[in-house]
């Protein structure tokens, strides 16, 4: 039975500031973060914008009302969720009105935890082959005005259904995962930014990447010649060419070129939203997906997921014939294009612009977020969601 991602569905907010406006306020050359870093321009989330209502928007595009019902099981990769004991999922559930008879959980480990869910929702459809899952990865990267991890910071969501008989990609049983305790990148239950070892953090993503790397290929028997691209978790886009840098000599000339190439499609959305956390590998794969034009069933695409502390996997999947009619290119081409640009003023106001921690009672106004799913306030030490459409 093949298993594998049916739909892909994807939120940002619906503000963003260009990386080059950040570079001159903050004295560095341009180049810097462009080039240097690779991000266009981040995206900001207004305080009516969080985990939980990231997640939903994304999902609420692409499920109808047979996935509704067919979803017995919603995980959510996060590390940036609301509430300490109750899951995020249990939030979606209720906000998209899925079946009540699911399993709704949350899933953290640094940015693996959308991939963590993905093996899960595996096993649980190869027993219950009617079943549906809905895997989210959601996030809100926040390092802090003026510190190194600041050009990385981004927000976004991207939601995955997960099936049997998969319309848009099977994936393939081969994997290799791998663990080992490394203070990389860390957020202590205290803190709402982020700590980074950058340079420790840069070094040991290259290294998660060739020791799986190599045991995928004793294992699987097959090499990089096998592959039509493959996409990386991007805290910012020039992360995966470091990987795959000393590793790519291992292809033929051609096939070196062709995942240079598709390496750069696979990077585009990232470039403009920046590091997404747990979603970031699956906005790489969308990006891919929708913008080659000319991908063709049968091929096969890499994965790595790598999640700080550090947890790493590759894994793979194959195009399933007419994928392409179930991706939402021009939605996202759309939403793309109505984002509004924020001054480094804006940005800085909304970053400082934080919920009480108090317990006191704060009243949101949404309506100058034009999202379905908003974050309506705080009654109670309660979150107060809406979604505007149901
Ligand atoms: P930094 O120290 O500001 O930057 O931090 P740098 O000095 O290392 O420069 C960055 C690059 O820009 C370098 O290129 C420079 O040469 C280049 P590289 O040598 O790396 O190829 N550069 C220029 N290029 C063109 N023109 C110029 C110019 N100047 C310099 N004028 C760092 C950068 C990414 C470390 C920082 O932003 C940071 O700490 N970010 C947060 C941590 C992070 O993203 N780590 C990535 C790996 S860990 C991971 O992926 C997991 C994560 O997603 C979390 C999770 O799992 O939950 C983060």
């Amino acid at each position: 039975m093949k298993i594998g991602i049916d739909k892909i569905g994807f939120y940002a907010p619906h503000l963003y500031l260009d990386m080059t406006k950040l570079a001159h306020s903050r004295n560095v050359d341009p180049d810097k973060f462009t080039i240097g870093i690779g991000q266009e321009k981040m995206a900001v989330p207004p305080i009516t914008q969080d985990a939980v209502t990231l997640a939903a928007n994304a999902a609420s595009e692409i499920l109808d009302e047979a996935d509704k019902e067919a979803i017995d099981f919603v995980i959510f990769g996060t590390e940036t969720g609301v509430d300490s004991s109750k899951s995020a999922a249990v939030y979606v559930h209720e906000l998209l009105g899925l079946n009540p008879y699911a399993r709704a959980i949350e899933v953290k480990q640094a940015c693996y935890g959308a991939t963590a869910g993905i093996q899960m929702a595996i096993g649980h459809i190869a027993m219950n082959p009617d079943s549906k899952v809905l895997v989210l990865g959601s996030d809100i990267s926040r390092y802090g005005i003026a510190t190194p991890g600041e050009a990385t910071q981004g927000a976004g969501a991207v939601a995955l259904l997960i099936s049997a008989d998969p319309q848009v990609m099977a994936l393939e049983d081969q994997s290799v995962y791998f663990t080992s305790d490394i203070m990389d990148f860390w957020r202590p239950v205290y803190s709402d930014k982020a700590f980074a070892d950058g340079k420790l953090s840069n070094e040991q993503y290259i290294a998660f990447f060739s020791e799986i790397w190599n045991r995928y290929k004793e294992k699987s028997g097959l090499g990089l010649n096998d592959f039509e691209g493959i996409a990386f978790h991007l805290p910012y886009t020039k992360m995966g060419k470091k990987a795959l840098k000393p590793v790519i000599d291992e292809a033929d000339n051609d096939v070196q070129e062709r995942l240079k190439e598709n390496y750069q499609i696979s990077t585009e959305y990232n470039r403009v939203v920046g590091n997404i956390y747990t979603g970031s590998l699956y906005l790489s794969l969308l990006s891919l997906l929708e913008l080659k034009s000319d991908l063709k069933a049968g091929s096969r695409i890499g994965m790595f997921s790598y999640g700080s502390g550090a947890v790493g996997e590759f894994f793979t999947g194959i195009l399933q014939d007419g994928f392409r009619e179930h991706l939402r290119a021009a939605q996202h081409r759309n939403m793309f294009a109505s984002r509004k640009e924020v001054t480094v003023p804006e940005y800085e106001a909304i970053f400082e612009e934080t919920l009480p921690t108090d317990g006191s009672t704060v009243k949101l106004d949404t309506n100058n977020d034009p999202a379905d799913i908003c974050l309506a306030g705080i009654s109670d030490d309660k979150r107060q969601y809406v979604n505007k459409v149901k």
